[in-house]
């Protein structure tokens, strides 16, 4: 099945009106995405497992074992309205690289695997990287069990009912130990790549936190504006000192999840959960950026009555990548750009672990977690050839 055949048929599923995706762990069209990556395995006569996380993994074996295994690939799964190609361009080129491999008639001396990582997003269960934390043991399992979508649903629940054993999720280490290095394709999130691929030198650190205010839910007729305790009103004022505190510390800071209840046009909310997400290019300014919206949260809260309480629900600590490995894939590049990147992605995970490295697909627009999310084809297939190059260079010495 050809590149062309590859999209054709992952394009449609979980497409919404609107062009964006909705691909969330464990609904159908997720399933689907799996079901799409386990025939694309079949039919290269890789060999398809899934992991006790239920991250998948396709693998061309080698007689040796499954040890210093080089792994590619990326995740399927999709923010809310999410573009095409986060996260399946990294699959989709890593298929494409094996069957390249095969036509350059490249006889592998280390195992090659590609991965498909659960619930990168964090768009379900709110963890971001949720199968890579999983298996490299950076989430505690009995956390991740309980994480609940935004009907309840839990994790260990979603997971049970997709028919797998929400118990056995936990770190991996003998999965890990076979790993020798990981290197994940992506689009550009930004307009940062001017060529068409690009080498990644950093993750920004990054984290996620849950403002829950809570007030008193009353009638929108009959309560004087100087008996409300609205929680809507500290939650504006915490929007735009996000947007202050960023500016101040040189770093982004976004809100855009709220949850009201009771959400009706006619009753003052009784309460807002909102969550932030902020990143830096480091540690420090992430922290101060938080503390400061904080801050302001809190003294707004005072002001109008309301309770207020913060909580971290994921941090990332800044990611730099393998300078070995990274050099190594310049180099077979012929010195691409090397860029760092404010968006998250599994290889920030594993780093800890293994020797990691990305490279990136140029973004003409740099929008993405969006419909409009772009590469050109051009550009895909270079991105193609170039993890072809890299891999080869890495499986077959
Ligand atoms: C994932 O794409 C993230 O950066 O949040
Ligand atoms: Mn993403
Ligand atoms: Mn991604």
């Amino acid at each position: 099945m050809g590149y062309e055949e590859m999209w054709r048929d992952l394009l449609p599923i979980g497409r919404v009106s609107g062009g964006g995706y909705r691909r969330f762990s464990w609904t159908a069209a997720e399933r689907e995405c799996r079901a799409w990556f386990a025939e694309e395995a079949g039919r290269r006569g890789l060999t398809l497992e899934q992991d006790r996380n239920g991250n998948l993994f396709a693998w061309w074996d080698v007689p040796g074992g499954r040890r210093d295994a080089v792994l590619t690939g990326s995740h399927l799964d999709s923010v809310p309205d999410g573009g095409a190609f986060d996260g399946p361009l990294g699959v989709v080129s890593a298929l494409a690289a094996v069957d390249l491999l095969r036509e350059r008639g490249v006889t592998p001396v280390r195992p090659l695997g590609i991965a498909v990582f659960a619930e990168e997003e964090g768009a379900r269960f709110g963890v971001a990287c949720l199968g890579s934390r999983l298996l490299t043991g950076a989430i505690d399992p009995v956390r991740a069990r309980a994480l609940r979508d935004g009907d309840g649903v839990t994790w260990a629940d979603a997971m049970a009912a997709a028919g797998h054993d929400p118990e056995a999720i936990g770190p991996d280490p003998d999965l890990l130990a076979g790993i020798g290095c990981f290197v994940e394709l992506h689009v550009e999130q930004g307009r940062a790549l001017e060529t068409p691929v690009g080498v990644a030198s950093a993750i920004w650190p990054h984290g996620r936190w849950r403002f829950d205010f809570t007030g008193q839910g009353n009638h929108a007729g009959t309560t004087l504006l100087p008996d409300r305790r609205d929680p809507m009103l500290p939650f504006a004022h915490t929007v735009l000192a996000a947007r202050d505190a960023a500016t101040r510390h040189e770093a982004v800071a976004t809100m855009g999840k709220v949850r009201v209840t009771p959400n009706g046009v006619n009753a003052i909310p009784s309460a807002v959960q909102a969550w932030l997400d902020t990143r830096a290019p480091d540690d420090a300014a992430v922290r101060a950026t938080v503390a400061d919206i904080r801050a302001a949260a809190e003294k707004a809260a005072r002001e109008h009555g309301v309770e207020v309480a913060l909580a971290e629900e994921s941090y990332t600590q800044v990611v730099d990548f393998h300078a070995e490995l990274r050099d190594r894939i310049a180099a077979t590049l012929g010195g691409p750009p090397v860029l760092p990147t404010g968006a998250g992605h599994d290889a920030g995970i594993l780093s800890a672990h293994v020797p990691t490295a990305m490279l990136f697909v140029r973004n003409p627009t740099g929008v993405s977690h969006a419909p409009e999310e772009h590469a050109e084809p051009a550009d895909c297939l270079t991105g193609v050839e170039a993890l072809a190059d890299v891999l080869e260079n890495l499986i077959a010495k």
